[in-house]
């Protein structure tokens, strides 16, 4: 809708949020509802591109089923900050945890549902140890609170 990005559109040196998405996440809105929610991704990157703008920001924000393509989003980067929900890779993938390692920007882990609160074998998190912060069980929300977070990160360092 052009009228809802009026006064929006970025400025050429604003910094970039990278905002990744892991498998499944391309079907938010009708898989399993009740684990998260009823907005599509489409719905959440309409919104976070408004609080990046308010922030002064880009946002750059991708989805992928493949594990190796977000191995080589994070590896080529040039964003200022990533916000990360690598979905079920969150729980089994070292090769995001090496690939987080190889870069120094500020992450924040996001999780739609509250991962602790469901099954044993999503309790442990292969991405939390490279994480500047987490946050998990708010929904869409969770994503516009991550960008906010780096904001102050990238600006002030804390
Ligand atoms: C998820 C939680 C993961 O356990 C799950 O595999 C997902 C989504 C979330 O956003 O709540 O795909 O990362």
């Amino acid at each position: 809708c052009p009228e809802a990005s009026l006064g929006q559109e970025p400025v050429p040196d604003q910094p970039t949020i990278l905002v990744l998405n892991g498998p499944n996440l391309n079907l938010l809105g009708r898989r399993e509802p009740e684990h998260y929610g009823s907005e599509t991704l489409a719905e959440i990157e309409a919104r976070c591109a408004k609080v990046a703008a308010k922030h002064g920001f880009k946002l750059d924000f991708r989805q992928s089923n493949h594990e190796g393509e977000i191995v080589d989003w994070i590896q080529e980067t040039a964003a200022a900050g990533l916000i990360l929900n690598a979905g079920a890779y969150t729980h089994t993938s070292v090769a995001i945890l090496d690939a987080l390692r190889l870069r120094d920007m500020p992450v924040i882990e996001v999780h739609l549902s509250n991962i602790y609160s469901r099954e044993p074998f999503r309790h442990h998190s292969h991405i939390s140890p490279a994480a500047t912060g987490i946050i998990c069980g708010l929904g869409g929300h969770g994503y516009e609170l991550a960008i906010a977070a780096l904001a102050r990160l990238i600006r002030d360092g804390s």
